[in-house]
């Protein structure tokens, strides 16, 4: 629980003192209490803490623990990299029985509360569901903060915002057969039970067939699970029309199909829900902040298995928009998904904007690796707005190309297009991506390929640590609110 308050009371287990290194030069210290300022200033001048980004000294004063925290030289400091420091500081030993903590430092900015908000939630997110209780696990999540500032919506927004990250994350972490698309509908329903500014439609196989859907059908002909066109029709205002569809892919699960993914590959697939578990989260901070946009939420869920029933390579699969796909390789099995819910979208809804978030191609993360997700767009003003909310977000994303010639790349002798692209293992993300493209009937467009970013598998990276990132909620939820 994040609270504020104007000043310092220094009445909690632990105080935390953040500076920068050229603020430690000073030794002058944001505590009023002039016994203990002058003790913590004496550390200070004696060079025990410098302020060094990563710095924590302890100290003990009065039955009560002081931490300081450093960031470095003012000059090197970003955002990520307070996030960094001051959650290290957040999951330290020396913090590790503390319930309730004060935060203090020299200058308050936005920027640096807004990495306190988030070093604590989302920077102690733990992914610990099927461990058995660690007694201090529940000290981390229900730990209150108090930090030194005026509340400000933007604070209190941030804290919304991390909810929904969160809750992304947790879809994604969870078992493949737990987090099913019937599980990922009952969330949306919960969601959006009793808004009456929300409005949803479920697009069964029942009613995917009788549409013609037959690409988002074909590619979870393997699985036991329905496949399921989960559109939520936000209306924050009383204009026509929709301003954006936000569409996510939801693969539960990718063996990859009769290309089987080999071991190595396999085991994080349960991940490649991440597209749409952005939308989710997406999803509760629009309702959560009212956001006055018109938003269609989408949802492409269906799970790629093996088996008898399987579609099959060398098929050719016609989808809702009447092309024909040649199947080149069943674990190319996103954008066959993401096409159905495209044109779907675009022939039912007409929205102003399209933009698709998806684990769509480790070439994407081969070409990036795991810290910026891939940005495709037929757009330059929707691409410069989405950097813009990248940039605001930490949720970072780059530019890759796309252009008239890239239509080569994915022609085929037997059908309208083919699933993956020319050549072979060439600039794979960009291939994908102008496979979606093709079905966008030129709206504006933006296409987010997150299969790098999307999950740490390992100890972590930046401030977040095994497991989901939650990654695209921020930024989604910024582009929302402000274009
Ligand atoms: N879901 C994968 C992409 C992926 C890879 C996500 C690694 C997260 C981590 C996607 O469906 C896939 O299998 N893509 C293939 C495409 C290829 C067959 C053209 C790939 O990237 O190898
Ligand atoms: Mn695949
Ligand atoms: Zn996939």
């Amino acid at each position: 629980m994040i609270r504020f308050r104007p000043a310092a009371k220094l009445d909690q287990e632990a105080t935390v003192i953040v500076m920068n290194s050229d603020q430690a030069k000073t030794a002058a210290l944001p505590v009023s209490s002039k016994p203990i300022r002058e003790r913590l200033e004496e550390v200070i001048r004696a060079k025990k803490f410098e302020g060094e980004n990563g710095q924590i000294f302890p100290c003990i004063l009065k039955n009560k623990i002081f931490l300081l925290v450093g960031t470095g030289s003012s000059r090197k400091i970003t955002g990520t990299s307070l996030r960094i420091s001051i959650r290290n500081a957040f999951l330290s030993v020396y913090l590790k029985k503390v319930k309730s903590l004060e935060i203090l430092f020299p200058n308050s900015s936005d920027g640096l509360v807004l990495a306190m908000i988030e070093a604590q939630l989302i920077g102690t997110y733990v992914w610990d569901k099927y461990k058995q209780k660690d007694k201090n696990a529940d000290i981390l999540k229900d730990r209150e903060i108090y930090i030194i500032a005026d509340k400000k919506k933007i604070y209190e927004d941030a804290a919304v915002i991390c909810q929904g990250v969160n809750l992304a994350r947790d879809l994604i972490n969870d078992n493949a057969d737990r987090v099913t698309s019937s599980y990922i509908e009952k969330t949306i329903r919960e969601l959006t039970k009793g808004r009456k500014d929300v409005k949803l439609n479920v697009l069964n196989k029942k009613e995917l067939q009788a549409k013609g859907l037959g690409l988002h059908l074909a590619v979870n002909q393997g699985s036991v699970n329905e496949p399921k066109l989960i559109i939520a029709e936000y209306r924050g205002t009383s204009k026509k029309g929709y301003d954006i569809a936000v569409i996510g892919k939801g693969m539960t699960f990718d063996t990859g199909g009769l290309n089987l993914k080999p071991t190595g590959n396999i085991e994080t697939m349960r991940t490649d829900m991440s597209g749409a578990a952005a939308v989710v989260g997406t999803l509760k901070n629009t309702l959560a902040l009212k956001l006055k946009r018109n938003v269609l939420f989408v949802y492409g869920l269906a799970e790629n298995a093996i088996g008898a029933r399987a579609y099959k390579p060398g098929d050719v699969i016609v989808g809702y928009a009447k092309k024909s796909v040649e199947i080149a390789n069943t674990d190319a099995e996103g954008r066959l998904v993401l096409a159905d819910a495209i044109s779907y979208i675009v022939k039912n809804f007409k929205p102003s904007r399209l933009i698709d978030i998806a684990t769509l191609t480790g070439a994407c993360a081969v070409a990036l690796g795991n810290d910026y997700s891939g940005l495709v767009s037929n757009d330059d003003k929707f691409a410069r707005q989405v950097v813009h909310a990248s940039n605001a977000t930490d949720d970072r994303v780059w530019r890759l190309p796309s252009y008239p010639e890239l239509k080569d790349s994915v022609t085929s002798e037997i059908a309208d297009i083919r699933n993956l692209g020319f050549p072979k293992g060439m600039g794979g993300a960009l291939t994908a991506a102008e496979f979606l493209r093709q079905f966008t009937e030129d709206t504006p467009w933006a296409h987010l390929d997150i299969a790098g970013t999307a999950f740490n598998d390992g100890k972590g990276r930046w401030y977040y640590g095994y497991g989901a990132t939650g990654v695209g909620v921020r930024l989604l939820t910024h582009f929302l609110q402000h274009f």
